[in-house]
């Protein structure tokens, strides 16, 4: 287990937090870095970093945060896929810097935290998340919110991976035999909305196909939620890869593999 890979199994959705205010040099690392995050769409995203008390902000599944970032994106072609590449990179960073944290998509009052973060007519603001340290136990919502969506599971390789095309499910033997468990499992652990795991990667050689498998219930006027989850996926691989040296590069070229029902091509990356 290298890099990137070990701060992946070490996240997990906070909800329940201590009560404090994050120290102000951490959340000036944390601000400084959001200013340095690009991902390979080109896709620009805006962090805007809201004290809960000034904005009389909250979230029925939160206790005990003091700080938020939500995250604002044009709408432009590629938004979900670059807004969750971005923003899962800002919440990564956060957690490396010993900032818990959790994507909120639906359970807060929306309109609230929009006004908050300054929305303009050709933006969407998909998410938000609470930024601070863990409380020593879970509150009992969050105990029962992760039942609910079996947070502490995830589906099996041969459920979520193939090789060369969907009728062939790839198995974790195979991943190891060619240098790729660790990059598929940093995609397997990533989190989704309601723990969906709407992420699907044909391996072709060198290639890594990457597919969204729909779910009903995600689809807004304005973006897909579970697109947001292939840019997750997409910055989890490409993060490992790098961790280990390699070289990953994205591309939108669908190489027309025949899909199943309700699953579409997002993006490859050549590694
Ligand atoms: C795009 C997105 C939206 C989410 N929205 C919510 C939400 O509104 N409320 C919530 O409590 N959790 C939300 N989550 C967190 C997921 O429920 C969580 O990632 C999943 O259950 C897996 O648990 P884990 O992150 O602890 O591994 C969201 C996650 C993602 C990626």
């Amino acid at each position: 287990m290298t890099g990137f890979l070990e701060l992946a199994r070490q996240r997990r959705s906070v909800r329940s937090f201590d009560d404090n205010m994050p120290e102000k040099a951490i959340l000036d690392q944390l601000k400084e870095f959001a200013e340095t995050i690009t991902n390979p769409y080109g896709v620009k995203v805006r962090f805007v970093f809201l004290d809960a008390k000034e904005h009389k902000l909250s979230s029925p599944v939160l206790t005990g945060e003091k700080i938020y970032v939500s995250a604002i994106v044009g709408k432009e072609s590629h938004a979900e896929e670059g807004y969750g590449y971005s923003f899962e990179k800002l919440l990564m960073k956060a957690q490396e810097l010993g900032l818990g944290n959790v994507w909120i998509g639906g359970t807060m009052p929306r309109e609230k935290f929009e006004k908050a973060s300054g929305l303009a007519e050709n933006e969407v603001m998909p998410c938000v998340s609470p930024l601070g340290a863990p409380a020593k136990r879970m509150s009992v919502k969050e105990t029962l919110m992760r039942k609910g969506v079996k947070a502490d599971t995830r589906m099996s390789f041969e459920e979520l991976f193939f090789e060369g095309d969907f009728s062939k499910p790839l198995t974790e033997r195979f991943a190891k035999e060619n240098g790729l468990y660790d990059d598929l499992e940093a995609v397997r652990i990533a989190p989704s909305a309601v723990n969906k795991q709407p992420w699907r990667i044909v391996i072709d050689g060198k290639k890594a196909h990457f597919y969204e498998k729909h779910d009903k219930g995600f689809l807004t006027p304005d973006y897909d939620l579970q697109k947001i989850d292939l840019g997750i996926a997409l910055y989890h691989f490409e993060s490992q890869m790098l961790s280990e040296m390699r070289a990953p590069k994205l591309s939108v070229e669908d190489p027309g593999i025949n899909t199943p029902d309700g699953v579409d091509y997002v993006a490859t990356y050549t590694f």
